[in-house]
């Protein structure tokens, strides 16, 4: 998968289908489903560290996050987002931590808001941007919470912002809790593809939270589906296996040597 072919989907009229993870295990896991894009997100610090915010992840996790997902995405397009921080101070900063991702592996940045003059910066030296607009985690402060975000007039605003960051080069942006009318009237507007989460059926392409998706946490959202409860599934595992060793029927024979 590349930047270019994703475009060509759009063009088509293929949906995208996108997912976060974070390691090489379950980087095979999306690759073999075939899945095209797989970000390594920020959403990290939530799902694996137990942070409340994006805010606290570092650049070098993000990087050894990278790394490992690399390794097992041969197919898959590779997104790995900024970190809280890590852009947008100057475009100096921008590029050296932009760098610092893509020789870990990635094939593209995510950087949240409307950052023209950054994007346009990466892009100059060879670097897919991936946009990310509405509901920004990184700003969670301004907003209050996690909250739809679009709604009235403020819709105008991400539509110019989404027109914005196309023409500054982004190759495709996501669009997080915005009302779907919106998403869908933002998609037709663009030439590039939209990855919608929270975003309605009119974006070119899908994204979910790997532990969402597949049922890792008890926090449920209106946002995203539960395809499988892996959360019961380990639950039962661990039960069987402590009850096997509690008992001395794990390992038996066949499991010594
Ligand atoms: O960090 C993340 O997982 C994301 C997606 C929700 C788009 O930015």
């Amino acid at each position: 998968m590349t930047a270019p072919k994703l475009y060509q989907f759009k063009q088509e009229g293929r949906k995208i289908v996108c997912i976060t993870a974070y390691d090489t295990t379950s980087a095979s896991l999306a690759e073999a489903a075939g899945v095209d894009v797989i970000l390594v997100g920020d959403s990290a610090a939530n799902v694996l560290f137990g942070e409340s915010t994006t805010l606290p992840l570092s650049l070098e996790t993000m990087a050894t996050m990278v790394r490992s997902v690399s390794r097992a995405a041969h197919r898959s397009f590779v997104v790995a987002d900024m970190p809280f921080g890590t852009y947008g101070a100057s475009l100096d900063q921008t590029v050296k931590h932009a760098v610092m991702l893509m020789k870990s592996g990635a094939q593209a940045v995510k950087i949240e808001g409307c950052l023209e003059e950054e994007i346009w910066a990466l892009g100059r030296i060879g670097i897919p941007v991936m946009g990310h607009l509405g509901m920004t985690p990184q700003s969670i402060h301004n907003f209050g919470g996690f909250r739809v975000q679009g709604r009235g007039e403020e819709g105008s605003l991400i539509a110019e912002q989404a027109q914005r960051i196309q023409d500054a080069g982004v190759f495709a942006m996501v669009l997080e809790l915005i009302p779907q009318e919106l998403a869908t009237s933002i998609s037709k507007q663009l030439d590039i593809p939209t990855i919608g989460i929270g975003a309605g059926p009119g974006c070119d392409g899908q994204i979910q939270v790997w532990h969402d998706l597949l049922g890792l946490q008890e926090e449920e959202y209106r946002h995203a589906k539960r395809y499988c409860n892996l959360r019961e599934t380990i639950l039962s595992a661990l039960g069987e296996y402590s009850e096997e060793v509690r008992h001395s029927k794990f390992p038996t024979s066949e499991n010594s040597f």
